[in-house]
């Protein structure tokens, strides 16, 4: 039997056929266009054009030229599967339209003849048909997957920019947008590439590439299990992903750590042994949403182990900086899907520069993973729910481990450093674990609290982007408008929205910056700030300042205060939304792999 599984998502507007038929359709149009272009620019050139407008306006077949031209470019860029500039052409392709009907109508003195009339309506139903299908074909850029009434046996599915897996069963084969749909089917899994197209039956699989040309692809085992995929008693995924954090930071360090040699081990990735660290002037993070906030964290671990300047930029801003890039900058992207249409086109520009390119992936053979040089897999097994949590302290885990490898690849961390830390890092998971237990206080202040339009969150160092993580985890799921803020930032601007109505979060291990960020909560206090603090255990000082407070575990290493700090308020958020009642696990207008830019 050959199954479509009925999560399939964004099935195109399209049958296969039709698909077929419209690449053959596009192919002609474009070629056709280019030719009138060249004949009209022959036309201008040689001011002969003894049939329209008596010879007038050469100008307005330059125009002409120039609209046919921008037609084929985008049907070009539509063929070759590149989504990136096909809107803004087939936009721009309208406004010249317009321009050049404005000249023709204002050159002909209103639509003087028949001819002319005829001309205008050629120009605009062409130009305009082809604006509207270059905006549909960019539109339509997607994973699909077809079942003909002829061949009822098989399945057709191909591959344009969106992710889409093949699944091999014995006696049966799937076909699926993500691989937790068709895990209690089987782990036995092919990934289709761009472009590619793939026939399946009962009795096996069949991949073309775009030439027609057979692909031979081995399938991968995907170690995930079937339960992984389930709610396994939990009212949510999101719950049950935020438990399972001590586990998935645990299987993110197996291997990777060693307590008796106070070590850490990366050479699973060339890209990392000693050496080739060693020829690292530079990192450039990479990465959207939450990924983006881990990188922020990760950022100041491994300049401050390593020494080795590092930045971090969102992959949907990367590519249009025109960022300075040489061979010695290690760009790192982190995506918990492998598929983010925004990181994955700033691997492809990083690497057109000459760049190596580790990712920090959760998903196997995802399109990144496939893309980079090296990577370095986080593995929380499959994560459903929207909302990123367990993918993100696993992601803050590979960071971390990343740092270590630096620090001591670079001698930035003495040996005996590097153990101390080796061995608070493997004490996290039971940090994380203890810091669950709050759960029943969590959702008491959730009950106080769920009602409120606004919420402030505020942190300072390694828990500004902490304070973000805060904030983007309970708007995306509650629907609550919030704000991430480093707290000293608080007095120039922010401020003016605090009034007794205004949740104030804040963020405050006891690190280096403990004492400054309690001024920043007094100051909140000043002005009527209803404020929950996060603080350690036994704080009483903080508790005192503070309206609620939410006991997090304390830990021996300062650096490592985001992965814990991070669970209450992934909790909070939780309980607000579920207090709320929205949709949890599929919050409105999200998705939770972001394949369009
Ligand atoms: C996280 O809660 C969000 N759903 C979102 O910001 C997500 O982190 C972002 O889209 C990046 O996804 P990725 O890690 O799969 O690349």
């Amino acid at each position: 039997m050959a199954t479509v599984n009925p999560t399939l998502k964004q099935s195109a507007d399209l049958s296969a056929g039709d698909t077929d038929l419209n690449r053959r359709v596009l192919t002609l149009i474009g070629s056709f266009r280019l030719i009138v272009a060249a004949a009209m620019l022959l036309v201008a050139v040689l001011q002969t054009d003894p049939i329209f407008l008596g010879g007038r306006y050469p100008l307005l077949f330059i125009t002409t030229a120039c609209v046919y031209c921008l037609g084929s470019m985008t049907i070009a860029l539509v063929l070759r599967g590149e989504q990136a500039h096909t809107r803004q052409l087939a936009w721009l392709q309208l406004v010249v339209d317009i321009a050049c009907i404005t000249l023709i109508v204002h050159a002909s003195g209103g639509i003087g003849s028949g001819l002319e009339a005829l001309l205008v309506v050629f120009v605009v139903a062409s130009a305009m048909t082809l604006s509207a299908r270059s905006s549909y074909f960019a539109a339509a850029i997607a994973a699909l997957a077809v079942l003909l009434e002829q061949t009822p046996d098989r399945l057709y599915a191909a591959r344009l920019a969106s992710p889409l897996v093949l699944g091999r069963g014995d006696g049966e084969n799937f076909i699926a947008s993500d691989i937790p749909a068709i895990l209690s089917y089987t782990r036995s899994m092919l990934f289709l590439e761009d472009g590619e197209i793939a026939e399946l039956s009962a009795e096996g699989i069949r991949i073309e590439n775009a030439t027609g040309e057979t692909v031979q692809r081995q399938p991968k085992n995907i170690t995930w299990s079937a339960a992984m995929a389930e709610k396994e008693g939990y009212k949510h995924f999101m719950l049950k992903e935020i438990n399972e954090q001590p586990r998935a930071i645990t299987d993110t360090l197996r291997g990777r750590i060693s307590l008796e040699h106070g070590d850490v081990t990366l050479d699973e990735v060339p890209l990392l042994t000693p050496e080739a660290i060693a020829g690292i002037r530079r990192i450039l993070i990479i990465a959207c949403g939450t990924s983006y906030h881990a990188g922020l964290v990760g950022r100041l671990w491994i300049e401050k182990f390593s020494g080795i300047p590092a930045e971090v930029d969102l992959g949907s801003e990367f590519r249009y900086r025109d960022p300075l890039l040489s061979p010695d900058t290690l760009v790192v992207s982190i995506s918990q899907s492998g598929e983010t249409a925004d990181t994955l086109a700033a691997v492809k520009t990083a690497k057109e520069e000459g760049c190596k390119v580790l990712s920090i992936c959760n998903v196997v053979d995802s399109s990144i993973a496939r893309t980079s040089d090296g990577v370095l897999y986080t593995h929380a097994g499959p994560e459903i729910g929207v909302a990123s949590t367990k993918a993100f302290t696993t992601q803050l885990t590979a960071l971390y481990l990343l740092a270590l490898a630096m620090g001591k690849a670079t001698g930035g961390l003495s040996t005996q450093e590097l153990a101390i830390k080796v061995d608070a890092l493997a004490k996290v998971p039971g940090l994380v674990e203890h810091a669950l237990h709050s759960d029943a206080a969590i959702r008491d202040v959730a009950e106080r609290y769920y009602r409120a339009s606004d919420f402030l969150y505020l942190g300072r160092w390694l828990n500004y982007p902490i304070a973000l993580e805060g904030a983007l985890k309970l708007k995306e799921i509650s629907y609550i408008h919030a704000e991430g803020y480093p707290a000293g930032e608080m007095k120039h601007g922010p401020i003016a929205l605090i009034d007794e109505h205004m949740p104030v979060v804040v963020i405050a291990p006891r690190d280096k910056v403990y004492e400054k960020i309690v001024s920043n909560l007094q100051e909140a206090k000043a002005r009527h700030a209803v404020v929950i603090a996060v603080g350690e255990e036994g704080d009483n000082e903080l508790r005192e300042h503070a309206e609620e407070f939410i006991p997090m575990p304390a830990c021996s290493e300062e650096s490592l205060t985001p992965l814990l700090t991070v669970v209450p308020l992934q909790m909070l958020s939780y309980h607000i939304a579920d207090i709320k009642g929205t949709d949890v696990d599929q919050p409105r207008n999200l998705a939770k792999s972001v394949t369009v830019e």
